[in-house]
């Protein structure tokens, strides 16, 4: 592997160059910040096969530096240098006038280094990771470069660059794209991960700013939760994630305590502009959370208990949220699934406990809440008979399958039958009618 020092103190510039190096040559990248670390490293390392500096790093003239001690010991190493265009005098050295133009960087180090265009070219085409566009509405600058697809025959699609890392952009010019009937952007594969952290940061700044409208910060919140689950489905915990979702969990809490009205921040929650896997999440915990305070029950934690499983149980689900609506052995039949969903639904709210258990900040309990949420003992398949899992286990159940109800009953349509109906007759043992009876509780009062 080419091994490459980059001398450059603009951060952006510095990404830039880093990201496009990395992901289309794949050297092994060292970073100095002027000639004097580099030289010391020289001295240890003089086989580095290419230095990349900017001219001047404040008063040092680095690129003459190097140059000159490139030449005094007969290195091997090449020269770039951004942001001169003097003619140069030696046949190691390229100078670049513009840095900006990162290709123009990626052709010369290729060139340097011995790398054939056609890799170069293959390399250049890297796998692309689709990005909804709403995701961008929450940022004004971006930490890598972001694509779009366009089709170019009828089996070809050709991405072209739209923003250049560490570009800043308006909400107007993300919505443009939205009119237009965008729907993702394409980021190259292997700058995914940063975007997502760089993505989660922005997100957590915002949802806890102090002062926020209630609406516009459930729609953040829906946003951030599709971002945290997928993330967290496909890559695990990390820091960022854990954060991220922390801000989530405790403004779910935070909006159940302050609303005095169930139906009211119900209404708030399926009519904002989020995608139902967050609704049903969010609502589930709020109507959890208003069973736990009518039936007095005082179990420790039992607020957040509720809000972290209603954060995860469908978690395996995240990228089919149609799946995460079958709430039946009978559904999961008709639903005329392959091999694989259809394990996938069976054993989702067991691969689910699993995972929480792996999450540093979840209450202890958790995961027997969320193995249980479609009534079995194990987390496999579903159930109707809950009477012997624990209170809070049957208290989710319920308010899961309430708030399936009501979304149903929502895109439905329709004469408004009773949604607790469904419910008696699922689970008809005296202790889940109280349970049932305490939410009915809170509806009756609404309606009076
Ligand atoms: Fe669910
Ligand atoms: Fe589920």
């Amino acid at each position: 592997m080419a091994q490459v020092i980059l001398i450059e103190n603009n951060k952006t510039l510095n990404d830039l160059i880093s990201v496009n190096l990395t992901t289309f040559l794949g050297v092994d990248l060292i970073q100095r910040k002027n000639a004097q670390e580099t030289l010391s490293l020289l001295a240890i390392l003089p086989n580095v096969d290419l230095i990349i500096t900017t001219n001047f790093i404040e008063d040092e003239p680095t690129a003459d530096l190097l140059t000159h001690y490139i030449k005094s010991n007969n290195l091997e190493t090449g020269l770039i240098v951004l942001g001169t265009d003097q003619l140069v005098k030696n046949d190691f050295t390229i100078n670049i006038a513009n840095p900006k133009d990162w290709e123009q960087v990626i052709h010369g180090a290729a060139k340097i280094l011995g790398i054939n265009e056609n890799v170069l070219l293959k390399k250049a085409t890297p796998d692309f990771i689709a990005v909804p566009v709403r995701y961008f509405l929450n940022l004004d600058n971006v930490n890598c470069d972001v694509f779009i697809r366009i089709k170019k025959s009828p089996t070809e699609y050709q991405f072209i660059k739209r923003i250049h890392n560490g570009d800043t952009f308006s909400k107007e010019s993300i919505k443009r794209y939205l009119v237009q009937g965008l729907e993702h952007f394409h980021i190259a594969k292997e700058n995914y991960k940063n975007f997502a952290i760089f993505l989660s940061n922005k997100l957590v700044e915002k949802i806890d700013a102090p002062e926020m409208e209630p609406t516009l910060r459930i729609q953040l919140m829906g946003e951030s939760f599709e971002i945290a689950i997928r993330e967290i489905s496909k890559l695990g915990f990390n820091s960022e994630m854990i954060q991220l979702t922390e801000s989530i969990i405790q403004n779910m809490v935070k909006n159940f305590e302050k609303s005095p009205e169930m139906s009211n921040l119900l209404h708030k929650v399926i009519n904002s502009e989020t995608g139902l896997l967050f609704q049903r999440c969010h609502m589930t915990s709020i109507v959890a959370s208003e069973m736990i305070k009518n039936l007095n029950i005082t179990e420790p934690q039992a607020f957040e208990k509720i809000a972290y499983a209603s954060f995860f149980h469908d978690i395996m689900l995240a990228e089919h949220e149609e799946l995460s609506k079958i709430n039946s052995f009978d559904e999961l039949e008709k639903a005329n699934l392959n091999e694989e969903q259809w394990d996938m639904v069976f054993n989702h709210a067991m691969e689910a406990s699993v995972l929480i258990r792996k999450y540093p900040e979840a209450p202890t309990g958790t995961d027997e809440i969320i193995k249980h949420h479609h009534g079995t003992t194990n987390g496999k398949g579903f159930s109707n008979s809950i009477e012997k899992l624990p209170l809070l286990s049957k208290i989710f159940i319920i308010a899961h399958h309430f708030v399936l109800e009501l979304v149903n009953f929502k895109k439905r349509g329709g004469e408004p039958k009773s949604l607790t109906e469904e419910l008696y007759k699922r689970y008809p043992s005296p202790e889940t009618a109280l349970i049932i009876k305490s939410l009915e509780h809170t509806l009756k009062k609404k309606t009076k």
